[in-house]
């Protein structure tokens, strides 16, 4: 193989990898869970999850502070009121069902919401 040709194939194989590690699960998981919580939770539930969202501050009841409501919640329960809502898991129907999440999403939705409540 001629030397240029070696040269593109190197360079080729390299653009590969860097899409691979830029679309790796972990950070496209992280990213999509905070542009999704942006999108649909933040207005409620705010950006720390205090509950202090522009809309959240007008709800009866209140968003808790994330802090506090999941200390002693398991992931299932916590994914359970994502998509079924708060009528899901007992609470108040002001708390919407995101029924068209995918597993993967609610997922990486608890795992956010945790360490906002961290
Ligand atoms: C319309 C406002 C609103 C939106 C939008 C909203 N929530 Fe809630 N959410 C609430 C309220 C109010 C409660 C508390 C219900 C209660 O205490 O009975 C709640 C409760 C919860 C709970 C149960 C734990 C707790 O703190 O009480 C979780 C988990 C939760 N929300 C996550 C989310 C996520 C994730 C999103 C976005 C995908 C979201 N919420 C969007 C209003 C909202």
């Amino acid at each position: 193989m001629n030397p240029v040709r070696a040269f593109r194939r190197l360079a080729s194989f390299a653009v590969v990898i860097t899409i691979g590690i830029s679309f790796a699960p972990v950070s496209v998981r992280a990213q999509d869970a905070s542009a999704i919580y942006a999108q649909k939770c933040v207005s409620c539930h705010g950006p720390q999850g205090k509950g202090d969202g522009p809309a959240g501050k007008y709800l009866n009841p209140k968003p808790n502070d994330f802090a506090v409501s999941l200390k002693d919640k398991t992931d299932e329960w916590i994914a359970k009121s994502i998509k079924g809502g708060g009528v899901a898991v007992g609470l108040s129907s002001v708390m919407p069902p995101f029924a068209d999440l995918s597993d993967d999403q609610v997922k990486a939705l608890v795992e956010y919401i945790k360490k906002l409540g961290s």
